[in-house]
């Protein structure tokens, strides 16, 4: 399974700070919040990674990746994003990199708690299709700026819903996706959304609608980072407080 780290777009909701650095390469306690991407991929046995990335500080990246093997990472290929057109568009750009294998993809500016092993193990064991990891969340206004997933009586989810104002249910769909090859053939078809991206979550509903679409949910800490200041110190709060718990 390859991995691919997406860590494009302008990271508009943390402006100024995003004026004078990529999102993913801001702080997040001792790291830049792209290392615990990349931890939890290469901790969960995904070695082979492409970074996609872009605009003008595309190149700190390597600065602080190099090659990855620093990082425990097998293979780090990078791919450039011209334009932010959203997440669907940025994975269409590691096509080749996947090519034949399947995918693991993770926006940069998610922090687990928990480890996503179980995940990518469950995921090795799923015949075809998709997979997306849920965290348990109880704040609505909360669920407004994220993607949630309605449920059918058999506790399968039915749609999910990007940034709804009616949250569905009291889950979040999290930065972690998994697919087979057929999501190449998916994403030429997608239509920009409202806010003129192509959206995962459209990916998501494709497999959905034929029914051929996993979830786990995965208990502990989870948090973007980069979806409000708010939660960017959320995040930091909790990075910090768990570091000072075991001594570090
Ligand atoms: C994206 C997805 C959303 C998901 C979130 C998780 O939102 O579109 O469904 O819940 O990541 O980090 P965005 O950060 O692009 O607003």
């Amino acid at each position: 399974m390859k991995g691919v780290i997406l860590a494009g777009g302008t990271g508009s909701r943390l402006h100024p700070l995003t004026r004078i650095t990529n999102k993913h390469l801001l702080p997040i306690y001792d790291r830049p919040m792209i290392s615990y991407a990349i931890e939890a991929l290469v901790n969960a046995g995904v070695r082979e990674l492409m970074l996609v990335t872009g605009g003008t500080h595309a190149g700190e990246f390597l600065r602080l990746l190099g090659n990855g093997n620093e990082f425990g990472i097998d293979r780090l290929s990078y791919s450039y994003q011209d334009k932010p057109g959203g997440i669907a568009e940025a994975l269409g750009l590691a096509e080749k990199f996947v090519a034949g294998d399947r995918c693991v993809v993770m926006l940069a500016d998610n922090v687990f708690e928990r480890s996503i092993r179980p995940c990518v193990e469950a995921f090795a064991r799923q015949e075809r299709g998709a997979r997306v990891v849920l965290s348990r969340e109880s704040d609505r206004e909360h669920l407004r700026h994220l993607g949630v997933p309605q449920f059918d009586g058999d506790r399968r989810i039915a749609r999910i819903f990007e940034k709804p104002e009616q949250p569905p249910s009291e889950f979040a769909v999290t930065g972690v996706y998994f697919y087979d090859q057929t999501v190449w053939a998916v994403l030429p078809e997608l239509k920009p959304s409202g806010r003129g991206e192509l959206e995962i979550t459209d990916v998501n509903n494709w497999y959905l609608s034929k029914g051929l679409m996993e979830y786990d949910v995965l208990e502990g800490f989870w948090g973007d980072a980069g979806e409000s200041i708010q939660s960017y110190y959320a995040v930091n709060d909790f990075v910090r407080a768990s570091a000072t718990k075991k001594g570090a």
